[in-house]
């Protein structure tokens, strides 16, 4: 038995659409950074027939499957026996296809003595899911032209960047990244304005962490997250995953940047919203967080590595 471990990542600079044909391409590039606070844990050992144990529960997801068969076109692999849990919510926006495919690889790496390198990892683990792609680095990485390859860009001690997680939810999202993609690059009018603009916000989102230029940083990371969600409410149907939990979180982040706090905001597909911030920035942002009433909890978490397998 192989088990592994990797951490959900938060894109600075998102990604939302495919390039098309096969491959699992973004449309446009990102730019994350890997939780350490948060964890996807995955077992993998020969079975009788594959069999996926998710969060302790016997599953099926027709990711996985499609995705164990599109390894097994290249790769002699066995029937699986996949257990894996997160100690976070799963589906929810927090990235648990992330962490949970670039475990998944590398549990498989491992296992079944594939001999991969980290960068051949990430790329299958890409196919599963594009995210998850980064999960396999840590610190801050990117993942753009020309090769769609993930890299990561500088490690997690070049910046001691906070991430505090105001979760709204713990109920699955409504509809999946990979149709909520779909619709939008098929029906909002905003669509081409959005892969035209990534790559500037891309490069300076780059510069800004290079240079550690939180001001910079956190006027582009916003601009993307609220672009993204603009082609969101702009598709047909309109994708709207906030709820009042996320519109409290993000008035009391705008607050706290009036106050003079180094903090800004960002949410992916579902309704948790990240308040990225400094080291010294963040017990005030964790207690106005922890203050509101239609957050659950609040998580905080630093910048972390990228998968690994575990001795077991
Ligand atoms: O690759 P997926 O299916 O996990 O989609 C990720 C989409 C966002 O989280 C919204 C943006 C991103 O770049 O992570």
């Amino acid at each position: 038995m192989t088990v592994a471990i990797a951490h959900p990542n938060i894109a600075l600079i998102k990604y939302w659409g495919k390039q098309p044909g096969p491959g699992n391409l973004p449309a446009t590039p990102s730019l994350s950074v890997t939780l350490e606070g948060m964890r996807t844990t995955t077992s993998v050992e020969p079975w009788g027939v594959d069999t996926l144990v998710l969060n302790g529960t016997e599953s099926a997801d027709p990711k996985i499957s499609q995705f164990l068969a599109l390894l097994r076109q290249q790769f002699d692999i066995p029937p699986l026996k996949i257990d894996t849990s997160n100690d976070f919510p799963t589906g929810a926006g927090l990235a648990s296809s992330a962490s949970g495919f670039a475990a998944l690889m590398t549990a498989i790496n491992a296992q079944c003595e594939l001999g991969l390198s980290a960068c051949a990892i990430s790329g299958w683990a890409r196919q599963g899911s594009a995210s998850a792609a980064r999960s396999v680095f840590g610190g801050f990485v990117s993942l753009g032209a020309p090769n769609w390859e993930a890299k990561q860009e500088f490690d997690a001690s070049h910046w001691p960047l906070n991430v505090l997680v105001a979760v709204t939810s713990d109920v699955r999202k409504h509809t999946s990244s990979t149709q909520g993609m779909t619709i939008s690059a098929n029906t909002s009018p905003y669509f081409n304005a959005w892969t035209e603009t990534a790559a500037d916000d891309f490069q300076s989102a780059k510069d800004a962490i290079r240079h550690k230029d939180f001001e910079s940083l956190a006027k582009v990371a916003e601009h993307s997250s609220m672009k993204m969600h603009a082609l969101m409410l702009s598709s047909q149907p309109a994708l709207i995953y906030w709820n009042a939990g996320s519109l409290e979180a993000l008035a009391k982040i705008s607050e706290l940047q009036s106050d003079g706090l180094d903090v800004f905001a960002t949410m992916d597909a579902g309704p948790q919203v990240k308040a990225v911030c400094t080291e010294s920035a963040a017990p005030a942002v964790s207690e106005a967080l922890n203050a509101l009433p239609n957050i659950l909890r609040v998580v905080h978490t630093r910048l972390g590595p990228g998968a690994t397998t575990v001795a077991v």
